[in-house]
């Protein structure tokens, strides 16, 4: 996609003036203001919704920029991103001091990612400072894959959105606490543990939301989140679905990459059966399903443990995303 040098200049300008701008990546829509700028971050909370200890990724054009924003850049940060940015891996490190608190949630470390698309790496070449970018959403609910879902939830007033298409990936990007010996994934996503672990040379240790201590390390990925506004419940068997049409009263749409029969009220909305189709669409069908104004979600649990080892990062992603979407109720 081509960079309108027009639009990128309205939100250089719009970002520089202390407001917000909507930017495309290959996972979702970020709600993007300059990192440093105290008062446009915090703009980005109440905006959201988002409570202030839940810190906020940095997206910058490239592992020199990030240096800026980190206090130590180790040789495992750089093997890192030479292998995968631009492209859905954040690294969690100390923070350097120009990094606010507000972006941090407070805390000494953060995250720092370079998103790749195409229109936003040449947003943040032109703007030469990092963004903050939570997904473009109110707190809890479903990250925009489109420039559409963002525009459903906030004004060109509020936030003005740089239109780059659909996102390729879908799922948010996986999260690497790289403070740690081993690395740890804090948040599941397109790159497994096992694949960073590979170009790393060191084990890598998989997803959980806590250490030993009880400190949570990764706030956002606690509790209900990525939730749409029906219900929404997993399921695994034919009888399951059935049970939860029998307890649904209303619409029941029901999310599923293999053919369902229901008996009674209900739109099967079909999902593609690869990992990284399904996890392209799954945002966008999660609000389909509201927009058709179901009273509850039901989706097809993922066979997330098959597959190659790309795939199955891909459905532990997409099962962490639907545990928690599922948990709201
Ligand atoms: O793919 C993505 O990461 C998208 C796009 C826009 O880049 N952004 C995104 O941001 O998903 P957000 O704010 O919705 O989720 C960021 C996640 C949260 O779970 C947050 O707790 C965690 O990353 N996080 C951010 N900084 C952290 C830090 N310093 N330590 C631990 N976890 C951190
Ligand atoms: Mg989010």
């Amino acid at each position: 996609m081509q960079a309108d040098p027009q639009r990128i200049d309205a939100c250089v300008q719009r970002l520089r003036s202390g407001g917000l701008v909507a930017f495309p990546t290959e996972t979702v829509y970020g709600l993007g203001a300059i990192a440093t700028d105290e008062a446009a971050v915090g703009r980005v909370y109440a905006l959201k919704g988002r409570p202030s200890s839940n810190p906020l990724i940095v997206h910058v054009d490239g592992a020199e920029s990030a240096r800026r924003y980190v206090a130590h850049w180790p040789e495992r940060a750089q093997r890192l991103s030479e292998a995968f940015w631009p492209g859905p891996l954040t690294l969690v490190l100390p923070k350097a001091p120009v990094v606010p608190g507000v972006v941090t949630g407070g805390g000494e470390t953060v995250g720092v990612r370079c998103p790749d698309h195409p229109l936003t790496l040449a947003l943040l070449e032109t703007l030469g400072e990092g963004l903050v970018g939570p997904s473009a959403n109110p707190s809890g609910g479903v990250s925009p894959t489109c420039a559409q879902h963002v525009r459903d939830a906030f004004s060109e007033a509020q936030v003005m959105v740089l239109d780059g298409g659909a996102c390729r990936a879908g799922i948010e990007s996986t999260v690497l606490d790289l403070t740690t010996t081993p690395a740890r994934v804090l948040r599941p996503g397109v790159l497994g543990a096992e694949r960073l672990s590979e170009v790393l040379g060191e084990p890598v240790e998989g997803p959980g939301g806590e250490v030993g201590d009880g400190e949570v390390r990764s706030p956002g990925v606690l509790g209900p989140h990525y939730a749409p506004r029906a219900r929404t419940c997993l399921y695994e068997t034919g009888e399951e679905l059935a049970a939860l049409r029998a307890s649904c009263r209303g619409l029941l749409v029901v999310l599923s990459p293999v053919e369902e029969r229901v008996a009674g009220e209900a739109h099967v909305l079909r999902l593609p059966e690869d990992a990284g189709g399904y996890a392209a669409r799954l945002y966008a069908a999660l609000r389909e399903g509201d927009a058709l104004g179901a009273a509850m979600i039901a989706v097809r649990r993922p066979p997330f443990r098959e597959g190659s080892p790309e795939d199955r990062a891909i459905w532990e992603g997409v099962l962490d995303r639907l545990s928690r979407a599922a948990d709201s109720e």
